[in-house]
This record gives C-alpha cells, structure tokens and sequence, in this order.
C-alpha cells in the first residue's frame, strides 16, 4: 500500500492508527484462519480506501449497488457470483486452488447454471432433444496425469443451446442439454447434444450496469461445461470453448483458457456415431481429460 503523497502527516498517522485497531480487534479469536482473513481483509480494505481516498458519496453509491445486488439475488438468480465473475474474483479463486500439476486439465468458472439432479443418461445418449441448435457429438476419455484410464468417471455436462440459453432460464420444468454419465472400462465418454453459442451472461441487474457503465459487453464465447469427478483425484471443473468463436479474446468472465479452446468438426448430413441418422449437418468434437490424483499433494 502506498500513502498518497498529498495526504497531511496527521492524517496518515489516524488512517494507518484506524487499520491496526481494527486488525487487533479480531486478535482474540480462537479461530486462527478467521484471524489471518479478517486480518488481510481490513488491511487490504482499508489500503483501497486510502489509495483511491474514497470519498462519502462514492461510498453510499458502493452500498446502494451492493444493496441492489442482495435485493436480486434469490435461489435462482445469483447476482454476487455474477459480481465475483465479471471481476476475475472467482477465476482467482479457481487459479489458487488448481492442483499444482501441469499435465492435469486446466480449470475454469462453474457458472450458475449447473443443477444437482441432471438425468443419469448411457454413453452414446442424446441430451439435445427439443433444443435449438446443430446436433454435435462430443467423446473423450478420462485419464489420470500418470496415464492410467480412468473408468467409471463420473462427467456431469451442461451447456446453452444455439439461442444462448440453458434449459433452466425458460419458462416451465424443462431439462435439456445436461446429463450425467460415466466413463466405460476404457475410460471412455459419449454423447450427442446441439452445438452450444455464445451468450450474455445475465445483464438485467446490477452487475450489467457495471458492464455498461465499464463499456464491457456480457458475452461469453461458447462453450460446454464439464465437472469431473472419481474416488482418489481432485474434482475437475471446467469447459470447452469452440475453436474460432468470436468472443474467445473477450470473455466476461475471463475464464478462456487456452488449453480449452477445441475444434467443432462439421459433417455432411449422413451417418453419425453411434449410427445415428443426420438429415442435417452436424458436429463433432473431442476433449481428452486428465484428473490429478490427490495421492500427488505436496504433504504440508
Ligand atoms: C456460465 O458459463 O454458465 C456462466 C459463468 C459465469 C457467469 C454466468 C454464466
Ligand atoms: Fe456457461
């Protein structure tokens, strides 16, 4: 933290006076994390204070947006996540958190669309029905960083359709273009779904008008969202992004990792795998996982 130049020596000493009072405040606890956080947090909050020195009506405007983003904010519409996302604060989280394991497949933002109850559906299944969009393919195997296949992988899926919407922001109980399904003997995954687009993240609330405000757009390229789970290995969260979408350099929610950016191959109508019958092009793509065992943790 720097003091800014033109503040007068009485006031630095009553600001940098305020900080450790207030740090000290929360020395007693017994809970020793909760020190160190709220111990940081005061330090930081109080150095973007002075940093920017604040002033009272910048403040009230600061609670007033926090206030609108409570307001909005149900069980179905998160707009403190949408906050922490267009501010790269759950990115940060997801980097500080990645298993320390270059060969492991790289992370990204969960999003408020994952459900809990997603069909359990076989490999080779179809998860587009009913929705808009080009039928695609996608397949991949789940390996460990070591090599070994991985079968009985549970990958839980979930992606927007071609007007850039998931199945849960239409009106009525609809469940589409998610599912749940496990890896074969071989490590391997199958589904159809439809060709997922670019969409905005929700922008209607208060976490647009700081978009628009910042000149930012909501998009997000488009993408398929992966949480990958078996006993022994840390839970892979991540996506796909479609190789060539526009938006690839413009994330929202700066969750574009280069190593996630794959080709959508597309076909002539014809035969697809699992022999299904296209009258109409469609896609195929394939995203190759490897899941870091826990076993590899540095010891502390
Ligand atoms: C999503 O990819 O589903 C998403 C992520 C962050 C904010 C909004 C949506
Ligand atoms: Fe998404």
């Amino acid at each position: 933290m720097s003091d800014n130049a033109e503040v007068s020596p009485v006031n630095v000493s009553r600001e940098t006076e305020l900080t450790e009072r207030v740090v000290a405040s929360f020395a007693n606890s017994p809970n020793t994390r909760l020190r160190v956080v709220m111990s940081s947090l005061v330090r930081h909050l109080h150095g973007f204070i002075r940093e920017i020195r604040l002033s009272q009506t910048e403040w009230d405007t600061a609670i007033a947006f926090l206030t609108r983003t409570g307001h909005i904010t149900d069980e179905h519409r998160q707009e403190f996540i949408l906050l922490s996302d267009v501010l790269g604060a759950s990115m940060m989280t997801v980097a500080v958190n990645s298993p320390p394991h270059s060969e492991a497949t790289e992370s990204t933002v969960f999003g408020p669309f994952f459900v809990d109850d997603a069909p359990t559906i076989m490999n080779g299944d179809d998860i587009g029905q009913g929705m808009v969009g080009r039928p695609c393919h996608v397949r991949g195997t789940v390996r460990s960083t070591n090599g070994d296949l991985v079968a009985g992988a549970r990958v839980e899926v979930w992606a927007a359709d071609d007007d850039g919407f998931y199945d849960v922001q239409y009106e009525g109980a609809r469940l589409a273009g998610r599912a749940r399904l496990h890896t074969d003997l071989a490590g391997h995954f199958d589904y159809w779904t439809v060709q997922p687009a670019a969409y905005p993240i929700p922008h209607d609330g208060p976490v647009g008008q700081l978009l628009a405000a910042a000149g930012r757009s909501p998009m997000r390229p488009a993408h398929i969202h992966f949480m990958v789970s078996a006993p022994g290995y840390h839970t892979l969260i991540t996506h796909i992004f479609v190789e060539g979408d526009e938006w690839l350099g413009h994330d929202t929610v700066f969750g574009v990792k280069e190593s996630l950016i794959v080709p959508f191959t597309v076909h002539e109508p014809g035969t697809g795998p699992r022999g299904k019958l296209l009258r109409e092009t469609w896609s195929s793509t394939s995203f190759d996982i490897s899941l870091a065992p826990v076993s590899d943790d540095p010891v502390n």
